[in-house]
């Protein structure tokens, strides 16, 4: 049983790693979930966590759950440490990490019963343990990636966490990180950039949303400077992208090349005419995805008026609907395309927010959680470029 912990866009993080399950099949039964979607505990077999965490891009952190009790007061440190096989010794350092819907001052007074418990076992064992304690002023009781790397608590098994809902609480220790720092050095190793080129980690999620495997092939038909080209690669997919700017197709075509020494193809192309070229894009043959991030409308540096927002709303509608008639014509049965949309928040006393409406003919919405049932999934709100994103994962029907 493993509970995974999700980043900064919590509910994209778990919709990911059910995608990335569901796409292989593999056989997993949920055993709870936070309400806020900042975890969910599964029981899946041990053998697919190594290959998961290479894929995944939306979780921070992998637990292997060992113990669980049905009350804070019969947490048993003991019953922990003794099943983690953890080294106890005096130079140890470990980690508390509390998970749990509750008020600080709650989740404070949890904090310090597990320590109080921590502490007596210690004592009791005749070692000094230290507590790495987690930089507060995020008014979090969990550690960061970057502490439980310099404290070295996974090789010492020793980064324990404790998942408590009203009736269980379920507790073991940390076994992988999906380090924040990868990300931030592929960022930077693009060497053509562009101001409006996703993060590599969105890239990379959008990819899992889509349900690719190695040797799947995708296409990208907005391709940029080639974010998703260039991750979706180094996964071992063979990617096709096109994009409408003789600029940005030599950029992709760049850091492809730079970053994962390969080359792909990259063709000039209009989005809404892409059945035109058919033949030269994967010799007629039809892709298993597309995943993409289209034009959004002008960069913005100050929220539209609601007239403004009217006509990027239709400009957009128009460009979108034109390129999902193309896309149905490129994509096999039950192929998905993963799409970005932009939403538009208006400025003025009275704030509205414009949305882009999709024509889906040839596709509906997929949701790879059925509990969860809007039609698209969002982006944390981006207050620098002030448009607002929503993700869309539809199958070709
Ligand atoms: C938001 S950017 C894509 C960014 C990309 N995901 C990246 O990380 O670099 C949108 C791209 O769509 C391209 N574009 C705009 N209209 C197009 C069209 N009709 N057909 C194809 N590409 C188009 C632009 O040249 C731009 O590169």
């Amino acid at each position: 049983m493993y509970a995974f912990i999700f980043g900064r866009d919590k509910l994209l993080g778990f919709i990911e790693l059910i995608s990335w399950l569901k796409a292989r099949s593999i056989d997993y039964s949920m055993i709870n979930y936070a309400e806020d979607f900042s975890y969910c505990i599964i029981a899946v077999d041990d053998a697919v966590i190594d290959e998961l965490t290479t894929w995944i891009a939306g979780t921070v952190k992998i637990v292997k759950i060992t113990c669980f009790w049905h009350s804070i007061e019969s947490i048993n440190i003991e019953e922990l440490t003794a099943v983690v096989n953890a080294v106890i010794n005096d130079k140890i350092n470990y980690g508390i990490n509390i998970f749990v819907n509750a008020s600080r001052k709650k989740r404070e007074q949890i904090y310090s019963i597990i320590k109080q418990k921590f502490k007596q076992f210690f004592n009791a064992n005749k070692c000094k343990a230290r507590l790495v304690m987690p930089r507060l002023k995020h008014k979090l009781h969990y550690l960061q990636p970057k502490e439980i790397i310099t404290k070295k608590l996974i090789e010492s098994k020793t980064d324990f966490c404790f998942f408590i809902s009203e009736s269980v609480v379920y507790a073991g220790y940390t076994v992988k990180l999906i380090n924040p720092e990868q990300f931030k050095q592929k960022d930077q190793a693009r060497t053509a950039v562009s101001i409006e080129a996703m993060s590599p980690r969105l890239a990379k999620i959008l990819i899992n949303l889509a349900g690719l495997k190695q040797e799947s092939f995708m296409l990208d038909p907005f391709c940029g400077i080639g974010t998703v080209l260039v991750e979706a690669t180094l996964l071992g997919i063979n990617v096709v992208g096109t994009d409408i700017n003789e600029n940005k197709i030599n950029a992709a075509r760049q850091n492809v090349k730079a970053i994962t020494s390969k080359t792909v193809p990259v063709i000039k192309a209009d989005a809404t005419k892409l059945a035109e070229i058919q033949a030269g894009l994967m010799q007629n043959a039809k892709f298993d995805a597309i995943v993409t991030e289209p034009y959004l409308g002008p960069l913005l540096r100050h929220l539209p008026s609601y007239k403004q927002a009217k006509l990027f709303k239709q400009k957009l509608e128009k460009l979108y609907n034109a390129f999902l008639d193309q896309a149905a014509k490129l994509l096999k049965q039950k192929a998905k395309l993963v799409m970005i949309v932009p939403y538009f928040k208006t400025k003025g006393k009275k704030k509205r927010i414009v949305n882009i409406n999709l024509k889906f003919e040839h596709f509906r919405i997929y949701n790879a959680i059925a509990e969860y049932k809007p039609d698209a999934i969002p982006i944390t709100y981006n207050t620098k470029t002030k448009i607002g994103r929503l993700i869309y994962v539809l199958e070709r029907c």
